[in-house]
């Protein structure tokens, strides 16, 4: 295991998740009107925040992930004022208490898991925070065991759709988005419960474009309280492709034969597992 990371519980975190902040997460104090932004890495988090961030009735401050950083993270996160919105990647067990006991917003978006793995593939490589990684097929392995930061997809997809129907949890898929990204948009504003009109969809629309996000990295990577990915605050990490169906490009026929054996054995109890086939 490389310096960077350390386990918990048995899952692999970056070691800027300190393993006290980790282990006391029961003791945070949620409020009531809190939203979360939950999501397994690189399945869309920083395109959903923006989102969030450009509904103009919002009111609302991103905070960075809840599980960045040392125990002081806690008293931080009392100081802001307005709504708060509050990424994490976090799977539904280790999510802390409070947080589901005040039944808070929960925003859970998710990707097909073989464009994840090449995306996630990407950031280990260009991430200084991630250990290196020579080769696709050596991360195409640690993905499938799992042995990756923020452990197995599987698990963590899996520990969430359990909660599904719970009225405070919202899925939302990446590839809905990409497909039609109003009505998504909107689904996200009825969810939150705030009031927009067409021509204002229309601009979040077009201020979350990959284009226009990707191209306005440069300016936002001057705040260091922005930062959405408990594993970089450095923006130009995050956009690369933002496409659907980029796993064509790199796994082989035998990979993608192997993962999707995987795929069937443990997304067998899963409905999401439809919306994902349809991506395979
Ligand atoms: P790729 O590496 O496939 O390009 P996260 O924000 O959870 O880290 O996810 C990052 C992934 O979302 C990257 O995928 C990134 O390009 C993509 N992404 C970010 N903003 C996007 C947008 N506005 N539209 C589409 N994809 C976006």
């Amino acid at each position: 295991q490389s310096s960077v990371l350390h386990k918990f519980k048995g899952v692999i975190f970056s070691t800027m998740s300190s393993e006290e902040l980790l282990n006391s997460l029961d003791s945070f104090e949620a409020r009531e009107d809190d939203v979360f932004l939950v999501s397994y890495p690189k399945s869309g988090t920083h395109w959903i925040a923006k989102v969030i961030e450009n509904i103009p009735s919002a009111r609302i401050t991103l905070t960075p992930p809840i599980e960045l950083g040392d125990i002081s993270k806690f008293e931080e996160l009392k100081t802001y004022c307005e709504r708060r919105v509050i990424p994490t990647h976090l799977s539904y067990s280790m999510l802390p208490m409070n947080i589901k006991q005040k039944q808070c917003k929960i925003i859970y978006i998710v990707r097909n898991p073989k464009d994840i793995a090449v995306s996630f593939f990407h950031y280990y490589r260009d991430n200084p925070n991630l250990p290196s990684i020579e080769t696709w097929h050596e991360f195409f392995e640690l993905f499938l065991k799992g042995d990756v930061v923020y452990g197995s997809w599987f698990d963590h997809v899996l520990s969430w759709e359990e909660h599904k129907n719970a009225k405070n949890i919202l899925i939302i898929s990446y590839e809905e988005m990409k497909k039609d990204p109003s009505k998504n948009i909107k689904k996200i504003t009825t969810f939150l419960g705030l009031n927009v009109t067409d021509s204002e969809i229309n601009q979040i629309v077009w201020k979350t474009s990959f284009t226009e996000m990707k191209n306005n990295t440069a300016k936002e990577n001057c705040d260091p309280n922005h930062t959405i990915c408990a594993l970089t605050s450095n923006r130009n990490l995050v956009f690369r492709k933002g496409a659907v169906g980029d796993w064509i490009n790199y796994f082989t026929s035998k990979q993608k034969r192997v993962f999707d054996e995987l795929f069937t054995e443990k997304m067998k109890h899963s409905e999401l597992a439809k919306h994902f086939g349809d991506y395979s």
